[in-house]
């Protein structure tokens, strides 16, 4: 939570003392809270979106199309670039959801089979830390994201001011995606614990019984690390253990990152230079 909204939290139970109908107000007043900071979430996401896709489309440019929320402004402002520019853009989705994107927006869909090397690939992220790593797969769609970046000459991150962090598990608490093999989920599991400590869960599905399953028929473990750790051999490491398919790691892979922030800018923040 922030600063802010701690204090503005504050304000309002102390404006509220516990009664019946005090409470009732105050219920009103944190809904409306809550609905401020969501809109406010919803307009930082749009407004980095829409800054990362003026700064690095072009025409005649083959575009990687992430996956989540933030996405849906980046493919609005594409599909509108498209149209007011005239522009000859064709877009490789990183899941389901990327693809119907595409579509509905009129876009020209490809894949990795017709343009293997893309000029672009712009996607969302759950965390960024100072150097530019990220973790991704909130969205279980970790895997075919990482194999699009990989094929991207530019990869470009676009996030809220709540994904902005010094050190990845400062903002984001529900650990590292690791898409795998279903019969492999609970040594994959037992391995992870065991050699780097936390807590590994078998991500549950919301509206249908049972786990999730990922656009490739695979299971997603959430891995809640204790401490920060050398991500790149992490990733490696976990990357070796059979029946592991991906990790929703992202080390040394996105050049630029823009985050929309609460008081209305865009900050951006370029990868370091690698020797
Ligand atoms: C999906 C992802 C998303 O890019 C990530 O979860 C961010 O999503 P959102 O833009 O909804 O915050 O990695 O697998």
């Amino acid at each position: 939570m922030s600063v802010q909204r701690w204090v503005l939290l504050r304000h309002v139970s102390a404006a509220f003392p516990s009664s019946p109908s005090s409470r009732s107000c105050r219920t009103h007043v944190l809904g409306s809270i809550r609905s401020a900071a969501v809109n406010m979430a919803e307009e930082a996401k749009k407004r980095a979106a829409y800054c990362a896709v003026d700064s690095n489309v072009q025409n005649n440019q083959v575009v990687g199309v992430g996956s989540g929320s933030t996405i849906v402004y980046a493919v609005d402002r594409l599909a509108e670039r498209v149209r007011e520019e005239k522009l000859n853009i064709v877009c490789v989705p990183t899941s389901f959801q990327a693809r119907q994107l595409i579509l509905q927006h009129g876009l020209t869909l490809s894949d990795l089979e017709r343009h293997p090397e893309l000029d672009v690939a712009i996607d969302g992220a759950d965390e960024v830390d100072a150097e530019l790593a990220l973790i991704k797969g909130g969205g279980g769609c970790l895997t075919q994201e990482k194999i699009v970046a990989g094929c991207s000459k530019y990869f470009v991150v676009i996030a809220d001011y709540r994904k902005d962090s010094e050190a990845l598990g400062q903002q984001w608490k529900k650990g590292v995606p690791i898409e795998v093999i279903p019969m492999a989920y609970v040594p994959v599991s037992r391995m992870i614990a065991k050699r780097f400590g936390g807590e590994v869960n078998l991500r549950m599905a919301v509206s249908k019984a049972g786990p999730v399953v990922t656009d490739n028929s695979n299971f997603i473990l959430d891995w809640k690390f204790e401490r920060a750790q050398n991500w790149r051999e992490v990733n490696t490491a976990i990357k070796m253990i059979p029946g592991v398919v991906e990790t929703g790691l992202f080390v040394n892979m996105a050049q630029q990152a823009y985050f929309g922030m609460e008081d209305g800018s865009v900050k951006v923040r370029k990868a370091p230079i690698s020797e």
